[in-house]
Parts: structure tokens; C-alpha cells; sequence
């Protein structure tokens, strides 16, 4: 009998260091193909691999045309900065593209840039082969590949449990053949759950331990989960806020590349509590004028005219305006205080600092958690700016500066973590 066992266990052996090993193989797929995930994801909408022009020039070939790899590099973090310094090429293909700007890529880390120029030197062959063929930049869009790690792991339990079925047949009926041969009686065919209730009651001590690790499991999940409601954002845990919105509005392209003051469209971040979402009388202020968008052409803008009422055309306000319905990424619980002009113009705080940095960002997202503690923590570590210099201030800071002699005067010593001060 026990010689029996010895090959299926081998068996099994080989086909899991195979499994294994193909899982291994296929994590190392996903990573290679990076270079094709930031490139779909940053430069597919105005670049094609091929020859056809989007926004930008086709990229077939462009290593042969700059004027060294350096320079592609430079170009693809900061063309900005590689058109003011007066580079020849980039004269040339500014005025090729009729003077259309390429986004600025400042955030790319070495890594990411390696990788997508790697990927626009040397494309997949079929992809450059469609994308030279066709004329959209929809054909760039193969399905993502790569094999989800969690699917496989499932995949090859479903796999293992299939091989213990399988052996414990081939076992029975080995067992039973043995019997046959000895002359002793069939054994009925136990199933797999009785042999398992049998197996716990010979190894209690294990099936304890097994039992509490799955118990301690849950309980944590769901006391993480329970945490977690309401609460969109997380740096920690890398999640973001990032709902879709009803115009494809781009704070990088206003408040970045076109220098727009934030104040401009958010009017009430020093004199109210609540920052406020720009009218789209405020949008028509400019959009009157500009009537096409460098990546998404007339189709947004479009949007606007409809909810203003605004006939392109006839150049008039002819029909009725309709609200548009921005969503609200930012989303504090109704008791909780919270004023701008406080933070903003007496706190001098920065808007990034709270909200990231919006004139990087193509869709406005929530990066900060907006808990209790995120406020609390910095109310304990940034100090009232400007206090001494401020007249409303004046007796407050007398008498803390006499309590807290030579330390630094942070918010939560004038009462920013007393519950009333946030809670109604
Ligand atoms: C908003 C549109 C836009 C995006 C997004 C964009 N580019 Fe460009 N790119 C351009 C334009 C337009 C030019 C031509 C020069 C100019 O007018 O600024 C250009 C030029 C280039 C060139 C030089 C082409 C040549 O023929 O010499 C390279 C290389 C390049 N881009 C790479 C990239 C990469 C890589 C990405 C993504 C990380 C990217 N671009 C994202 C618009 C874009
Ligand atoms: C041209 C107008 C305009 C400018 C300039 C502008 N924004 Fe916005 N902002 C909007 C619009 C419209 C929305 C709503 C749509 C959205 O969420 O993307 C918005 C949304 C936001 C949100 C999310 C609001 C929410 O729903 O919680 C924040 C935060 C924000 N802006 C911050 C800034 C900062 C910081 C700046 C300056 C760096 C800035 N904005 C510049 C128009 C503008
Ligand atoms: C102070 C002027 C100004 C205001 C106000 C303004 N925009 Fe713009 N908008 C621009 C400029 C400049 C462009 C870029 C045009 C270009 O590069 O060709 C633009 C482009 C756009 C685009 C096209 C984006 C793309 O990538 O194709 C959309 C959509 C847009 N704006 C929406 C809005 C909305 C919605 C509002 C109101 C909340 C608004 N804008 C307010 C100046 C403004
Ligand atoms: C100390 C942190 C902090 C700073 C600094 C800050 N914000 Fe906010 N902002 C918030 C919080 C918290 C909310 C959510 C408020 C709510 O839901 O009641 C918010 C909401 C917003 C909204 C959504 C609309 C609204 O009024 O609720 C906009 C737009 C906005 N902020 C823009 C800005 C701009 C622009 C600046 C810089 C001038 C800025 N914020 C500075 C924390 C901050
Ligand atoms: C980036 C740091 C920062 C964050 C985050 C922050 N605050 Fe503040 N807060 C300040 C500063 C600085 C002041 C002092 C302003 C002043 O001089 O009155 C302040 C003051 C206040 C005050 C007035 C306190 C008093 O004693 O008058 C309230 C209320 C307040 N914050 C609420 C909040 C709430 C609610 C949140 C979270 C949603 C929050 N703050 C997040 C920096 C912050
Ligand atoms: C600086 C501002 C601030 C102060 C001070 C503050 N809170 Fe909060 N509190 C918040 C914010 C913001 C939330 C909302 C958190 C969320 O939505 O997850 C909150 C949520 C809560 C909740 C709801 C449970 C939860 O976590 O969502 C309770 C209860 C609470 N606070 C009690 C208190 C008590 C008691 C004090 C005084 C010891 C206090 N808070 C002081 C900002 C503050």
C-alpha cells in the first residue's frame, strides 16, 4: 500500500512546481509589460505607434528622428522645458503640430520613463501593425493582458482539490483491489466529509488552531472594513476618490498649463466656509471663445453650451439652461465644522496640502482621508501661522505664549482638537 502512494505524490509534486513555476513566469509578464500600460494610459490618446498623426505625430520610427535617446528622455518629462530652452528639434515639431502642447510628464520616475520608451522604440508587432493601418486611436486598445494573481491562486486550488478527489478514488479502488486479491470485503466508499469530521476528531489540537485563525481572520477583515465606511480615500492603503464626471473637466489643463487661479472658479475659499463649484456662467466667461479642446476636441465643450443654452451657431443664449450635476468628490458627514476662509486665509494653508496638487491632476480626486484623525494629527503638529502679527490674536497669543514659553504655538493649544470646535 505504502509503496502505492509513493508515485501520486510525486506526481502531484511535479504538477504543482509546474503550476508554480507558471505563476512565476506569468507576475513577470505583467511587469514587462509596463511600458505599454503608461503609454496607453498617458500618451495613446494624442500619439499612435504608427504613422497616423492624432494630436501628436505618429510615433513610427521617432527614435531615428530626434536627436538622441537623452532627449527623448528630457522631451517625455518636460517638453515644456526642452521648448524654453530654445532646442532646434523641438522648434521643428512645434510648428509641424501647428504649436499643439504635449502634457507635461514631471511626475514619470526614471523607471516609467525607461519603460515607455522602450515600448515606443520597439512596440509589439501587431499593435504598430494595426495602428499604421488604421485611423483611430481606438485601435491602440488591445485588452489588457496579463493574468490576474488571485484568479490563478484560485485557479489552482480548484486545481489541487480536483487531484486529492482524483487520488482518493484511485486509492479506494487500489485498496479495494487489495482486498479482493486477500479475500477480504469491499470497503464502502466514505465520503470525503465524513473523512474529514474524522480526521478533526483525531487531530483536535490542530483543528483548533486552524478554527481560531479563521475566526481572527474575519474578525479583522471586518473591523477593517467597519473602519472603512465612509471614509473614500486612504494614502496609506494607495486608494483614491476619483469619481467620473458629467463634463470631462481637466484641473491640470486650466490651473496647470493655463495658469488659471484656482480663486478664479472656487470665489468662496477666503470668505466663506465652503470653497463652491464654479456656475457655468463662469465657464462661459471663456468659453464663448474656445469652442475645441487639445484632447477632447468640441465634444465637451458641447456640454457646456448645452447646460448654458448657448448656440454655438448663432453665437446667442437661445434655449434654457440646465444645472450641470458635478459629482462631489470631497463629502464631509453633516456634524462635522469644516470653514475654508479659516484654513485657507487665516491658517494660510496650501490648497495641496489637503487636496493634492490639483495642477497636475487631469480629474479632481480626494487623496486625503478627511477623518477625524487626519485633522487632528495636523491641528497637533502645524503651528498658527502669523499669530503674533495678527490683532485678533493679540490677547490669545500673550497669554499662550506665557503658558507654552518658547514652544511653538500649534493649533490644537488654542482648542483645535476641542470636540465643539468641529462638532455642532
Ligand atoms: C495632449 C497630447 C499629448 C500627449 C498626452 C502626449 N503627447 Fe507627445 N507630443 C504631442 C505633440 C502635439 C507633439 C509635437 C510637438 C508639440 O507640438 O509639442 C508631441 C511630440 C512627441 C514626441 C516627438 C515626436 C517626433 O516626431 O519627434 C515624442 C517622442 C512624444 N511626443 C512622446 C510622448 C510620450 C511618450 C507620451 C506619453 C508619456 C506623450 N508623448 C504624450 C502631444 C502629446
Ligand atoms: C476653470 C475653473 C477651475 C479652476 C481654475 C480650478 N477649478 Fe477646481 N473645480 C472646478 C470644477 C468645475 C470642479 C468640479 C468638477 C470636478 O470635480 O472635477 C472642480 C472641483 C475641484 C475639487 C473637488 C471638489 C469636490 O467635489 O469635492 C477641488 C478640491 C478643486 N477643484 C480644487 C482646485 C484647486 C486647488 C485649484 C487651483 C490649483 C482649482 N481647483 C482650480 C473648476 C476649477
Ligand atoms: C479663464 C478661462 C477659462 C475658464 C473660466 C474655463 N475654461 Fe475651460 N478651457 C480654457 C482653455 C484656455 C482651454 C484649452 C484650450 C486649448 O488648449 O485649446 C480650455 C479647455 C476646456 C476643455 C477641453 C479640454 C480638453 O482637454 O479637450 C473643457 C472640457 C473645458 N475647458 C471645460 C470647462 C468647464 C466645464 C469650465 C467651467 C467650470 C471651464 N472650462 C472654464 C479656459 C477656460
Ligand atoms: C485644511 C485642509 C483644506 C485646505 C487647505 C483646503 N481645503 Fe478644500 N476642502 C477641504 C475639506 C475637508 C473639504 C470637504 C468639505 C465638506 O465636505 O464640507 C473641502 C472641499 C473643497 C471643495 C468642494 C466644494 C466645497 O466647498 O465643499 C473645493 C472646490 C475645494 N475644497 C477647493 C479648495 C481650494 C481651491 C483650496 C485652496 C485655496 C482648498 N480647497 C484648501 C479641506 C481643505
Ligand atoms: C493641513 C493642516 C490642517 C488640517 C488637515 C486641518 N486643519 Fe483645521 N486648522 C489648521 C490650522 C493651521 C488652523 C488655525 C487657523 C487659525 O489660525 O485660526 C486650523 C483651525 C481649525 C479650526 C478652528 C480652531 C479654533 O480653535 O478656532 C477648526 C474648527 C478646524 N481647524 C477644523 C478642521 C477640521 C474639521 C478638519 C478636518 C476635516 C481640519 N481642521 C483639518 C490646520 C489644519
Ligand atoms: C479637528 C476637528 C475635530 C475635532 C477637534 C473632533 N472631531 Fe470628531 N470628527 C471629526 C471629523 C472630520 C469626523 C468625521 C470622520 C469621518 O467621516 O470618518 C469626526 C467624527 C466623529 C465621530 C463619529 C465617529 C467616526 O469616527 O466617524 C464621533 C463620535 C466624534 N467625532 C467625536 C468627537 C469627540 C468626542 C471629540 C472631542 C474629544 C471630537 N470628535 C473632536 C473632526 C473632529
Amino acid at each position: 500500500m505504502d509503496t502505492m502512494c509513493i508515485k501520486p505524490q510525486k506526481q502531484f509534486l511535479a504538477i504543482f512546481s509546474l503550476l508554480f513555476s507558471i505563476f512565476i513566469f506569468n507576475t513577470s509578464q505583467v511587469s514587462a509589460a509596463d511600458g505599454e500600460k503608461i503609454f496607453k494610459q498617458n500618451c495613446a490618446v494624442c500619439h499612435s505607434l504608427g504613422k497616423n498623426k492624432i494630436t501628436g505625430p505618429g510615433l513610427e520610427g521617432v527614435i531615428t528622428r530626434v536627436p538622441n535617446e537623452a532627449w527623448l528622455a528630457k522631451w517625455i518629462k518636460n517638453n515644456a522645458a526642452v521648448i524654453s530652452s530654445g532646442d532646434a528639434y523641438a522648434k521643428k515639431i512645434l510648428a509641424e503640430n501647428g504649436g499643439a502642447q504635449m502634457t507635461v510628464f514631471s511626475d514619470f520616475s526614471d523607471e516609467d520613463l525607461n519603460a515607455v520608451i522602450a515600448y515606443i522604440k520597439a512596440p509589439p508587432v501587431a499593435m504598430a501593425a494595426t495602428a499604421t493601418t488604421s485611423n483611430g486611436p481606438q485601435t491602440t486598445e488591445t485588452p489588457e493582458e496579463g493574468v490576474n494573481p488571485l484568479a490563478l491562486l484560485i485557479g489552482v486550488i480548484a486545481f489541487l482539490i480536483i487531484i486529492v478527489a482524483v487520488l482518493r478514488g484511485v486509492r479506494h479502488s487500489l485498496k479495494n483491489l487489495q482486498n479482493e486479491k486477500l479475500g477480504l470485503e469491499e470497503e464502502p466508499e466514505v465520503g470525503p466529509w465524513t473523512e474529514f469530521k474524522k480526521w478533526m476528531s483525531t487531530h483536535k489540537r490542530t483543528t483548533a488552531v486552524i478554527v481560531l485563525f479563521i475566526l481572527g481572520g474575519l474578525v479583522s477583515s471586518g473591523w477593517y472594513a467597519l473602519k472603512d465606511i465612509g471614509v473614500y480615500a486612504d494614502p496609506a492603503q494607495n486608494r483614491e476618490y476619483n469619481p467620473e464626471q458629467p463634463i470631462a473637466f481637466n484641473h491640470k489643463l486650466h490651473a496647470g498649463t493655463n495658469a488659471i487661479n484656482c480663486q478664479y472658479c472656487h470665489s468662496g475659499v477666503e470668505r466663506s466656509k465652503t470653497a463652491g463649484i464654479p456656475s457655468v456662467n463662469v465657464c462661459m466667461n471663456c468659453h464663448k471663445g474656445i469652442s475645441k479642446g487639445p484632447t477632447t476636441g468640441t465634444t465637451e465643450i458641447a456640454k457646456i453650451y448645452d447646460a448654458a443654452g448657448w448656440d454655438p451657431d448663432k453665437g446667442e443664449y437661445n434655449k434654457p439652461q440646465k444645472p450641470i450635476k458635478w459629482i462631489k468628490v470631497h463629502n464631509l458627514q453633516d456634524f462635522v465644522f469644516f470653514s475654508h476662509q479659516q484654513h485657507v486665509k487665516v491658517g494660510k494653508q496650501d490648497c495641496a496640502t489637503c487636496h493634492g496638487d490639483l495642477k497636475e491632476m487631469t480629474t479632481a480626486r480626494q487623496v486625503q482621508p478627511l477623518t477625524m484623525s487626519w485633522c487632528i494629527d495636523c491641528h497637533r503638529k502645524t503651528e498658527v501661522p502669523g499669530m503674533q502679527d495678527n490683532p485678533y490674536y493679540e490677547s490669545l497669543h500673550k497669554k499662550l505664549a506665557e503658558k507654552y514659553k518658547g514652544q511653538p504655538i500649534t493649533v490644537d493649544k488654542m482648542g483645535g482638537i476641542e470636540c465643539g470646535k468641529c462638532h455642532y
